[in-house]
Formats: C-alpha cells, sequence, structure tokens
C-alpha cells in the first residue's frame, strides 16, 4: 500500500522531517512536545546516563521514554539506533559498548544527521557511525547487529510492520530490542490518520498499546515487555496536545524484547485472525453495532440460503423456527443495545432509539406476524441507526484529534 487514504508515505515523511528539521534547528524555538533537558527529565532519565553526553547532544533531545531500562547493551555489541536524532542514546550506547564495539545511528531527516555527524566529529565519538535512511528500509545486510534501541520513532513510521520486519532482519537471530515509543488507548479514525500534520504530533501515528505488542510478536519476537508505562504527555507545553493525548489514552511505554532465532512461517500471520484479538479490535473501533446487525443478517438470510442450497443437494434438514426467530431478534437487541452504548462516546441518543424500534419491529414480525416487507423496513432502520452511530462515533474522535478546529465545525 503506497498511500494512506490520499496521503502518501511521501508526504507524512515529509512532515515529520519538517519537524525535526525545525527541532534540528533551533531546538529552544517551542515544540508541542518537551525538547532538550525537559525531554530527558520527562521520559524519566538517570543523570548518570546522561553524565557523558554532551550539552549539544541533549539540547535537541526529543525522547519519549529511557530504553537503557532494558539493560541489553554489552561491550563489544554491534548496536543500531533506529531514529537516532541528535545522538543522545547513540552516546549513551557508545559508552556502553565501548572501543570494541559500534553504534550504527540511523535518521532520515538531513538537519538531525548534521547535527549528530558535528557532534561525532567534535566529540571523537570514533565508534558512531552515522547513516542516512528509512527505518522501513534499512541500509544495512541481515542479522548485521546485536541489539536494537529506539525512542520515540515509530509510531513517526507509516509502515510499521515493515520497519518491525526490517529490525527483525538487521538482528542476529536471539538479538535484543529496548524501544521506547508512544502508545493509544483508543484507535485513531482513518481520516485523522490520512493528515501528515497530525502525524508529525506523535499522537496520531501512534498504535493502540495491546496492538503494537503483537506487531512485534507476529514479527517474530520473543518475550516481548514492557518495562514501564508513563504519562509523558503531562509534560508537553501545549495545552492541545495534552488534551489530543489524554483524549486517546496516549502514553510512553519501554520496552525489552529478543529476535526469535527462526524467521516466522508465512502461517503466523493466521495469529491475526485470532477471535479474541478481533473480538479487541471491534471493541476498540465501537463495531459490535455492526458485527451484531451483520450476524443477525447472516442468521436470518444466510440460513434461508444454506436450507435452500441442502434442500437442492437433496439434504433435508429440520429447523427449528422458535429458536431460529429467536437467535435473529437476539442479535437485533445486541445491534440496538451496542448502538445505544454510543452514546457514551457521542451523546446523542438519537441513533439508540432508531435500532431500538429497528429490533422491536423484528422482534414484532418474528414472534407477532410475519411480513418480508415489514422485516426488510426493520433491518434497514436498525441499520440506519447503525450508520449513524459511526458517523457519529468517527466525527467525535476526529474533535479529540483537532479539538479546536472540528469542535467549531462540528
Ligand atoms: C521523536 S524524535 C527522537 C529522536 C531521538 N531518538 C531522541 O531520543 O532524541 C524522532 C526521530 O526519528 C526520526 N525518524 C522519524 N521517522 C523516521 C523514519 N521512518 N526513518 C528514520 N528516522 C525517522 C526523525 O527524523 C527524528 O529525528
Amino acid at each position: 500500500m503506497v498511500a494512506v487514504l490520499g496521503y502518501s508515505r511521501e508526504q507524512i515523511a515529509a512532515a515529520v522531517k519538517e519537524m525535526y528539521s525545525a527541532v534540528a534547528a533551533d531546538p529552544e524555538a517551542g515544540f508541542h512536545f518537551p525538547v532538550g533537558r525537559s525531554a530527558s527529565r520527562a521520559a524519566d532519565y538517570d543523570e548518570r546516563l546522561l553524565g557523558p553526553v554532551p550539552d549539544r547532544a541533549l539540547a535537541a533531545f526529543a525522547g519519549v521514554g529511557c530504553p537503557f531500562r532494558a539493560d541489553v547493551i554489552r561491550p563489544g555489541n554491534v548496536v543500531l539506533d533506529v531514529g537516532s536524532g541528535s545522538g543522545v542514546d547513540a552516546v549513551i550506547a557508545s559508552r556502553q559498548v565501548g572501543p570494541a564495539g559500534k553504534v550504527l545511528a540511523l535518521d532520515m531527516t538531513p538537519a538531525m544527521l548534521d547535527r549528530l555527524r558535528d557532534l561525532v566529529r567534535a566529540e571523537g565519538l570514533a565508534n558512531i557511525e552515522v547513516i542516512e535512511g528509512d527505518a522501513a528500509r534499512i541500509p544495512l545486510p541481515d542479522a548485521s547487529v546485536d541489539v536494537v534501541t529506539s525512542n520515540g520513532v515509530l509510531n513517526l513510521v507509516p509502515d510499521k510492520r515493515r520497519a518491525i520486519a526490517e529490525i527483525f532482519r538487521v538482528l542476529r537471530p536471539g538479538g535484543r530490542v529496548q524501544i521506547a515509543d508512544i502508545v493509544i488507548g483508543l484507535p485513531v479514525t482513518p481520516d485523522c490518520l490520512a493528515d501528515p500534520k497530525l502525524w508529525a504530533e506523535c499522537v496520531v501515528g501512534a498504535t493502540v498499546d495491546e496492538d503494537y505488542l503483537d506487531m512485534f510478536r507476529d514479527a517474530g519476537f520473543d518475550d516481548v515487555e514492557v518495562l514501564r508505562s508513563h504519562d509523558y504527555f503531562r509534560h508537553s507545553p501545549s495545552p492541545e496536545t495534552r488534551e489530543v493525548a489524554q483524549g486517546f489514552g496516549a502514553r510512553a511505554i519501554e520496552l525489552r524484547m529478543r529476535r526469535g532465532r527462526r524467521v516466522p512461517a508465512a502461517l503466523q500471520a493466521l495469529r491475526r485472525l485470532d477471535p479474541r484479538r478481533i473480538g479487541r479490535q471491534v471493541h476498540r473501533r465501537g463495531l459490535w453495532g455492526v458485527a451484531a446487525l451483520a450476524a443477525a443478517l447472516l442468521a436470518c438470510y444466510g440460513t434461508l440460503a444454506a436450507v435452500a442450497a441442502l434442500a437442492a443437494a437433496g439434504v433435508a434438514v429440520a429447523l427449528d423456527e422458535g429458536a431460529w426467530a429467536a437467535a435473529i431478534v437476539a442479535l437485533a437487541v445486541l445491534a440496538a443495545l451496542a448502538v445505544l452504548a454510543g452514546h457514551r462516546r457521542h451523546r446523542q441518543v438519537g441513533p439508540g432509539i432508531v435500532a431500538v424500534l429497528g429490533a422491536g419491529a423484528i422482534g414484532y414480525v418474528m414472534f407477532v406476524s410475519y411480513s418480508l416487507a415489514l422485516e426488510m423496513i426493520a433491518f434497514t432502520v436498525i441499520a440506519g441507526g447503525v450508520a449513524w452511530d459511526q458517523i457519529l462515533r468517527r466525527r467525535s474522535v476526529s474533535r479529540l484529534a483537532r479539538p479546536g478546529t472540528v469542535a467549531s465545525s462540528a
């Protein structure tokens, strides 16, 4: 997939580069996220780690947590820092690996890379190599690094699965990963995902926490552990960003994991079809109304079609009509209840009332007086309530992402 709803990955990358070029050029200009010393405090870095970090690196630090809590880097290791920025973590890692080791500092923003190259030259950091490149296409051979570290970066990458597959590819089997990144509790709607500016703001590109961890497990990482989770955005100088972050339940997490010894089999992709996982996705996206309505339609017309097909094949099926009707009504009621529950998100009762009327009509045709026309109208009414609820839910999420703008146009 090249584009995210009309915006190309290039446009999102350009917005991210613009943001971090501004950070590199003037870290004190004032951003919606903490930068420099205040960022290291927001990320809760141990002062002993920061001791050897030159001020010029710390000045443009924009990490979101402290990946070093994972404690996986050893002397002599080759460490890749994905999205190294001004180089704070690269400098800390370079001390940990020592002269026998090496740190490969990868970033895609030329201004950040220039800043880091100047630092490496000025401080004589011989074991840091600066590399220009994209996290989704890491310019390194397979199995060439022992540890990958990254801080506040994957939330900015549109194709996270690809970036994670790249991290897997360049790590040697058994290699370790330490990551700090942003995750969210409430999924972002597609229209927000398509806004490059919102991506650069760190919340909208983030993934729901459990999906984030599952992406690593799917890619073949073992022992994926969350070491710490914290309210990074409470330190944001921007009230709007704090509001957006709170609305989406955004926070920083610090992770440790190990690359599995084998490349995951193609069948591993079937993990995504795990019913518990699908249930979680449906729940978070507020899709129970859609799912229950689809199940009601399937129970009604799908059963009819299956019975007719079996009869045509010479197989007679005795259908318990009472139980069948009860199942259809139960699913219609479930759809109506799910739509009613949407009130908690968008505060409007209209869709719930419409869906309840539709479910009541289904009950009437199933148990009082059957009419195919009324049955179809009733399903259409429920579908109207479900669709209305979905529109309002999306609007409420868009409003969370753009507190000032959408509220006024809604
Ligand atoms: C939030 S900053 C963090 C920088 C650094 N890790 C730190 O802790 O200060 C994100 C950095 O990731 C880089 N970045 C974002 N997307 C990237 C990608 N797809 N490939 C490589 N670097 C990327 C940006 O240029 C920026 O320097």
